[in-house]
């Protein structure tokens, strides 16, 4: 699979956020100087910022195995349990959306994370009693579009807690001219800039805009992704150069057009442009609130005057 191979395995290879990166590596470190587990590590932060891709580096960096699944797919205690007791020493488990788990799954998974213990009920009224197991000691990676959404007991069990960031136009614009040496096409740095300052400050965003320009560049260019094959190109896939799409324009448009700026409650909002309200929430406004397009506010959800100014429109009245 491509979209793998462009991931960096190891934390060498990784690009940007820095700070978690920086401390990570001592915390991987340590624990193999120790020779015990990692303590579990919780990841946040908005969508395709590299939450998979370095739960995937911390195993490889560890030596050690990955179990990936994810908060919804946990639909029973059991199957945690399942999970739970299949890992060897060591190993990494990966449960993404990890705010999505239900509240029985979360209390298997306390004592598990806590004593590497798993409390299971035999039998059921009266004479139910309860069998603790010994789990072999394990990392728990989780990751989350909200970290305000996990439980506080939940939350406080992680030992090493990191936010993910936006990232820089300069890292993004190395990200892509690692990727596209992988993908074996030419890009001149002025090219890798364009995709870079489109990207919405995120890695998946880029690597999925530099495949397109690739294409346009093949069939209808000489193959090598210049400044402005790759302005072009991005015109062409509607998007512009703040990296707003096609849905980010409707967004906000219709919060202009139709609700004379805002406020207008999340799930007003859309379902007027036809999107989930969590979609809207997790991947539309955290980057349209970062670049200063959008305001949260308790009343519900108002552009901004350099909204405005960036579509060419009058502030509403
Ligand atoms: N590809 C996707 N994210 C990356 C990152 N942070 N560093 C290098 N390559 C990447």
């Amino acid at each position: 699979m491509v979209e793998f191979s462009l991931r960096p395995r190891y934390l060498s290879e990784y690009i940007g956020q820095s700070r978690a990166k920086e401390n990570l590596k001592v915390y991987i470190e340590a624990a193999k100087m120790r020779g015990e587990a990692l303590d579990h590590v919780l990841l946040y932060g908005p969508p395709g910022l590299g939450k998979t891709t370095l739960s995937h580096i911390i195993a490889n960096e560890l030596g050690v195995s990955i179990r990936t699944t994810s908060g919804p797919a946990i639909e029973r205690p059991g199957d945690l349990a399942a999970i739970l007791t299949n890992l060897q020493a060591h190993d990494l488990l990966f449960i993404d959306e990890i705010h999505r788990l239900n509240r029985s799954v979360e209390e298997v998974l306390y004592p598990a994370m806590e004593d590497f213990a798993l409390d299971i009920m035999i039998g059921k009224g009266p004479s139910a009693r309860s069998v603790r197991l010994d789990l072999p000691p394990f990392t728990l990676v989780g990751a989350t579009t909200r970290a305000g959404s996990l439980s506080s007991p939940l939350r406080d069990r992680f030992g090493v807690v990191s936010r993910l960031e936006y990232y820089t136009i300069e890292e993004l614009s190395f990200i892509v001219q690692r990727a596209a040496d992988l993908l074996q096409v030419r890009i001149l740095e002025e090219g890798a800039v364009e995709i870079a300052s489109r990207a919405r400050g995120t890695p998946r965003v880029a690597n999925r805009l530099l495949k397109r320009v690739r294409d346009f560049v093949q069939v209808q260019g000489d193959g090598i992704i210049t400044g402005e094959a790759a302005r072009y190109a991005l015109n062409r896939i509607q998007v512009d150069k703040l990296g707003l799409d096609h849905v980010d324009h409707r967004l906000l448009m219709s919060i202009i057009e139709k609700f004379r700026g805002g406020p207008v409650g999340l799930d007003t909002l859309a379902a007027t442009i036809g999107e989930e309200p969590n979609t809207v929430e997790d991947v539309y406004e955290p980057y349209l609130m970062q670049i200063g397009f959008l305001q949260r506010t308790p009343r519900g959800r108002m552009i901004t005057l350099r909204c405005c100014e960036h579509f060419g429109v009058e502030w509403p009245k």
